[in-house]
């Protein structure tokens, strides 16, 4: 779960390949480092820390040099030293590498390098492929010697390579782990991914699982890895530069978080027709199969495992399909039972998700059908479902999801409308009703967003305290979920999401005067009354209320501490609105606390590895 940028070109690239890791960071940010060819040899700086960080001490950007690579990484094997840190080197200092991904069998690949004399000088996995390139290199090309090596590796890698003999080469290399091709004017570039390089280029290339690329400042060529050429598409992509930059907000965080009307609005924009939803010609799936699906298995991790939970109360209450909701992780290990009436839907911000893309492998295995929806084009996960569904979101840089989370809301809500529509359980004018009801959700969410003041009363009063509980009921139960993970991983605040009615089964014992308890209790027919009796027994033990309810609502209030009103809509629509609270609220906790809100410790944006 690294970063990785580099670039061969007429120019100077430092500024390049420092601006390409700036927005690379939030993959890791343990450690960082650059290497540059040079007349005689391969110039590496590396350290400890952020980049801004580590620059300051080592001057990245004083580095000359026309071919590079750099590196932010996310440690897996060896600590965070100096030594761990990317690029590594042969032993001849002629060959550097940067890594993304796990080397399987690198201790087995060590230890017969180490027999053959090879020495070591970090705890890396990576630190073995440059030996064993360096091994592979008879009196061939460098691309013949990284094919070689490459066929006796297992694992995931996403690779840059350099060799000082053959100074106008970059060579990239990927296995599931994502890289990306640049091809710009006299330069050309490899990425983790897109944003990093978009000031740059906007031509991409992606590579495929064992694909090699051969970079020169002019000119490129993809082999497999039994070396035959590739012939590979150039996508031309939309997205500008300047939206992956922070427009004058303080963090990325908080910047996403105000971008959702629009990022909504992008994500309805021509789906939703006079009366029915279509989608583009990516969704892939024919009406015939979508009419016979007898179970629908949504997988996913993190935030977007709580959008399939939303999705499950959508898909069930309105299109009457049963829908079950994994965890990519626990379903790839237990042998599910599928079939091809079974549709499963991957829902991945980045769809790079290890675990969420091997869910997905399995699912095809098992003859599924599989859909993905997904918020960055041409990623591992749109490249292997059967159709994809793509929330408009715009790059996500924050750390922490907020804006792929309610543009997946929204996908799930309109992939509902069209599998109602289509199987019927629902009439002409309910659907209209649903269209109607989505159509005033970027205007409503504005209205949520001002009331930002009052977030940020609660969070001033409360960021002291170690722990919280955040309650709701149906489909402000995953509600309740995601306001306790974004309130865990940006200011690393212990927190708890329950089905309010639970709490009496145990985590009322933790209730006391100094307990803050969110309750998310939008106004609905089902349980609003019950949330109502749950608030009550919440204040008998002490706790302090905050309550996220719909407007007009004048019991609630006068319960609690603190009330944020959101606007009425249908029972499925609360929850896109609802969670926009409790992320303003973890984010002004996290600023309160001086937390690293868009890059927390320990986390990275994609986990690319089990
Ligand atoms: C969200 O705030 C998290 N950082 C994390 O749970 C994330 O949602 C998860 O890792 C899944 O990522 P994906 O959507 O890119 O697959």
């Amino acid at each position: 779960m690294c970063g990785i940028v580099g670039v061969v070109s007429d120019k100077d690239i430092n500024e390049k390949l420092y601006n390409g890791l700036a927005n690379l960071e939030y993959r890791g940010y343990d450690s960082v480092g650059m290497c540059f060819i040079n007349g005689s040899g391969i110039d590496i700086k590396k350290g400890v820390g952020k980049l801004h960080e580590v620059n300051s001490k080592i001057n990245f950007l004083g580095m000359p040099g026309k071919v590079g690579l750099g590196h932010c990484r996310w440690s897996t094997h060896g600590g965070v030293t100096e030594e761990n840190a990317h690029p590594h080197i042969d032993c001849t200092s002629r060959i550097s590498v940067v890594h993304n991904g796990i080397i399987e069998n690198y201790s087995e690949l060590k230890e017969e390098l180490e027999k053959k004399g090879h020495k070591f000088c970090s705890q890396t996995d990576t630190e073995v492929i440059a030996h064993l390139i360096e091994e592979s290199m008879k009196d061939g090309k460098i691309e013949d010697a990284v094919i070689t090596a490459l066929n006796k590796i297992e694992g995931s890698y996403a690779l840059g390579v350099l060799y000082s003999e053959e100074p106008d080469k970059l060579i990239g290399a990927r296995n599931e782990s994502p890289l990306i091709l640049g091809i710009g004017e006299n330069e050309n570039f490899i990425a983790s991914d897109v944003p990093s390089i978009l000031s740059y280029t906007n031509k991409i290339i992606y590579l495929e699982d064992k694909e090699i690329a051969v970079l020169t400042k002019d000119n490129f060529k993809v082999l497999d890895l039994n070396g035959n050429v590739k012939t590979k598409e150039i996508h031309l992509i939309n997205w500008s530069a300047e939206a992956a930059e922070k427009g004058g907000y303080e963090h990325f965080m908080l910047k996403e978080i105000h971008e959702q009307p629009v990022a909504i609005a992008n994500t309805l924009n021509e789906r939703l027709r006079k009366g029915e939803v279509k989608f583009e010609k990516e969704f892939g799936l024919s009406d015939d199969y979508l009419k016979k699906i007898k179970r629908i298995v949504i997988v996913a991790c993190g935030t977007s495992w709580h959008a399939g939970l939303v999705g499950k109360f959508m898909l069930e209450e309105l299109a009457k399909i049963p829908t079950d909701v994994e965890y990519a992780s626990e379903f790839r290990y237990r042998h599910p039972l599928l079939d091809k009436d079974t549709l499963v839907i991957a829902i991945s911000q980045s769809g790079e998700t290890a675990d969420t893309l091997a869910a997905l492998k399995e699912a095809k295995k098992l003859g599924a059908m599989t859909l993905a929806v997904c918020n960055v084009m041409g990623s591992s996960i749109t490249r292997i479902s059967d159709g994809v569904i793509y929330t408009r979101a715009g790059p996500e840089i924050g750390v922490a999801s907020t804006k792929a989370f309610t543009t997946q809301l929204c996908v799930l809500y309109l992939l509902t409308i069209l599998l109602s529509k289509l199987r019927n359980t629902l009439s002409q004018e309910q659907i209209n009703g649903m269209i109607t009801g989505i159509r005033k959700i970027p205007l409503q969410l504005q209205s949520v967003l001002d009331e930002d003041d009052e977030i940020l009363k609660c969070a001033e009063l409360y960021y002291k305290k170690p722990n919280s509980l955040y309650l709701g009921r149906g489909v402000n139960f995953p509600i309740a979920l995601e306001g306790a993970l974004k309130l865990k991983e940006v200011s690393y605040i212990h927190a708890e999401g329950y089905p309010a009615a639970e709490m009496k089964h145990g985590p009322i014992a933790l209730i006391d005067n100094s307990m803050p308890v969110v309750f998310i209790a939008p106004q609905d027919i089902y349980t609003y009354k019950k949330v109502l009796g749950n608030i009550e027994e919440v204040k008998a033990r002490g706790g302090i209320i905050i309550s996220v309810v719909t407007e007009g609502d004048a019991e609630i209030p006068k319960k609690s501490e603190h009330t944020i009103f959101i606007p009425k809509t249908m029972y499925t629509l609360s929850s896109i609105l609802s969670v926009v609270p409790l992320q303003l609220l973890a984010y002004h906790i996290a600023v309160k606390l001086g937390r690293d809100v868009d890059r927390p410790r320990n986390l990275a944006k994609s986990v690319v590895v089990e």
